[in-house]
């Protein structure tokens, strides 16, 4: 029996206490068992066997203890166990950065190096030492997690601006070259120069610097998207449920696309949609792009921008349609837009055209909002080229990092009556409601959605959206369901008394209080939501699991501001036995240190798995 003692430390970005137990529940759950913390790496050094390795050859302190990888009340987690291989762990973790293993061994070591991780890359990823104690041999591994890579590409790709274009490419080889080289052999030399001034520092500089890294590879193409999730999080709420290669996960409101793109990043099979429809290009684009061969690409983007003219014709400015109004004074954005929009429908190699239509809608939207006209040509060019870069980054590499990308079915479809995904057919589902007191999504989207042709009337897709109150012929009648008697007749349309006690006080208060618009938000909230958790009921497969992310609202209530505690009301109507849900774990509360989105303080995370009676 041998024995392997596994060592996880935490990404030093880490911020706060919950992304902590992230990091815990990702690696318990890739394990299948319990682990313990650890709280300061110099108590790990000190006991064998890993203390073996503070000798001429190696001075493990140097690796454990090194400035960039200090959090602060946890910095890892450890555990013992006898399987070798790590390649899960290395491959999936969000929230740890470094791996170390150590055993005993009696075999050729090469054998061991492909036991434990057959991907590695010695020197890229990958340093392994030996060690003899009493006569017995120990072998300790490093390994980085790919997840670091991965976020690095934004890094390289700032650190490597300039003229031509052949000398961007040099240096992000050069600096990829730079950031393999410093996470391995340069871990002492860390010094951080003018950290708040951007042009004094060195590219090793931004790899160390504690900013979490939000939006890595292709999350950030597309136009600004409020309130998505977090890519580490839901990597790690992937892990902790240990969705595997032959599973598959879903989010029906799936917005930017994080849940998709995080889905086939750990190899695993995704089917998702949203009522959007420009979020079905946007997350094909992101997800496509993983498999682009760069040279390809590139040839497809001086194609069309060798074939745009200077100047477009005017199109048709009927006075009377929305888009006409809409775009006053914005004609020349909106020619080009409408003319780049029909060149790649009827040019560009299919297999391109969600990307080159996600550059459009990312130009299309800061076009709109800028004061001046923008050349919108020149703007997609440098839009493009941006986008092309990290394609061309992924792969460089992807030549020493074993990323495998599953595929994912996308889809526009209403969540409140899926027709895009069958019954049982999904393992894990993720997601998050809109946040429609904060954000309004179709006038968040809506140059874009006009410009691609995507919607002739906001109000057709706004009366679409989950919670919308505004649609003019159910005011009425939801309003009347507002009530504290129940109707006379059963009246399936009327929800309102099937509500938690909770939510129906609320909403009546509201009401009460001459607030009508926010008794009917909340109360169209919670109806939506009926529908919602009813159909991700029936699409998963027996003992799937459900988690949904959710912030609460504060209204004013007959003077006093009081919480609309969505999460938890949401818990309780995904528990009524006519939806079917039971709880799968204790929910969890993030809090935000402050909110960037209108009222809203905190997220609660809340965790459903259908029950096998139902
Ligand atoms: C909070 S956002 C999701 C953000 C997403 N989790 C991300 O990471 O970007 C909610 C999404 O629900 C979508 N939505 C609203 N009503 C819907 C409906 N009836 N069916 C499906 N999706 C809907 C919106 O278009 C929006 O993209």
């Amino acid at each position: 029996m041998v024995e392997v003692h596994y060592y996880f430390k935490l990404d030093p970005n880490i911020r706060n206490a919950t992304e902590v137990l992230f990091g815990r529940m990702e690696i318990e759950g890739l394990a299948k068992r319990k682990v313990e913390s650890i709280r300061h790496f110099y108590d790990v050094m000190r006991q064998p066997p890993i203390s073996y390795f503070d000798n001429e050859t190696v001075r493990i302190q140097d690796f454990l203890l090194n400035l960039r990888t200090v959090y602060g009340e946890i910095q890892g987690y450890y555990f013992l166990d006898e399987t070798l291989d790590l390649t899960k762990f290395i491959e999936r973790l969000g929230y740890t950065r470094e791996i170390y293993v150590c055993l005993e061994f009696k075999d050729d070591i090469d054998k061991l190096k492909k036991a434990v991780f057959p991907f590695g890359a010695e020197g890229k990823n990958l340093q392994v030492w030996t060690s003899s104690h009493d006569g017995n041999h120990y072998c300790l591994l490093r390994i980085i997690t790919n997840m670091f890579f991965l976020e690095q590409i934004n890094n390289v790709i700032l650190c490597s601006a300039g003229k031509p274009r052949e000398r961007q490419i040099a240096r992000m080889d050069g600096n990829i070259n730079r950031l393999t080289h410093h996470v391995m052999e340069n871990i002492r030399s860390f010094i951080p120069k003018f950290p708040k001034d951007s042009n004094w520092k060195e590219f090793e500089d931004f790899v160390d610097e504690p900013n979490e890294i939000t939006l890595y590879l292709t999350q950030f193409y597309g136009p600004p998207y409020k309130a998505k999730f977090h890519p580490r999080m839901i990597r790690a709420l992937l892990n902790s449920a240990d969705v595997g290669e032959g599973e598959v996960t879903g989010d029906f409101m799936l917005g930017s696309g994080t849940l998709a793109i995080e889905s086939v990043l750990l190899n695993v099979r995704t089917k998702c949609s949203d009522i959007n429809p420009l979020a079905k290009i946007v997350a094909r684009a992101k997800i496509d792009a993983l498999n682009f061969e760069p040279k390809e690409v590139l040839e497809e983007i001086d194609n069309m921008m060798a074939a745009l003219p200077k100047t477009v014709e005017s199109s048709n400015r009927d006075a009377a349609s929305f888009a006409s109004h809409f775009f006053r004074g914005k004609e020349d954005v909106k020619d080009k837009a409408l003319f780049l929009n029909r060149y790649i429908k009827e040019n560009v190699n299919e297999k391109y055209r969600n990307f080159f239509l996600c550059a459009l809608a990312k130009v299309s939207s800061i076009a709109y909002k800028m004061r001046n006209e923008p050349d919108v040509f020149r703007l997609i060019e440098t839009e493009l080229w941006n986008m092309w870069k990290v394609i061309y980054c992924f792969n460089e590499i992807k030549q020493f990092l074993h990323v495998p990308v599953n595929v994912a079915e996308i889809e526009t479809d209403d969540i409140r009556s899926l027709s895009s995904v069958g019954k049982d057919s999904i393992d894990l589902i993720i997601t998050s409601p809109p946040y429609s007191t904060a954000i309004d999504y179709v006038k968040m989207d809506l140059a874009q959605l006009l410009l691609l042709g995507l919607i002739k009337n906001p109000k057709d897709l706004d009366e679409k959206m989950m919670g919308t109150h505004r649609k003019t012929s159910d005011i009425d009648e939801l309003s009347r369901h507002i009530s504290d008697s129940k109707p006379f007749f059963s009246d399936e349309r009327n929800r309102f008394h099937k509500l938690p006690l909770e939510a129906q006080k609320y909403i009546l208060d509201l009401k009460e209080d001459g607030n009508l618009k926010n008794a009917l938000r909340c109360y169209k909230f919670l109806y939506d939501m009926w529908d919602a958790l009813k159909q991700m009921h029936h699409v998963l497969k027996a003992n799937g699991r459900c988690i949904l992310i959710i912030g609460n609202n504060v209204f004013t209530v007959k003077g006093e501001d009081r919480e609309f505690r969505n999460g938890d009301l949401l818990e309780e109507i995904a528990l009524n036995k006519e939806i079917g849900f039971s709880r799968w774990r204790e929910k969890i509360v993030r809090e935000y240190s402050k909110s960037s989105y209108g009222t809203i303080l905190k997220e609660d995370i809340i965790f459903l798995q259908k029950s096998l009676q139902v």
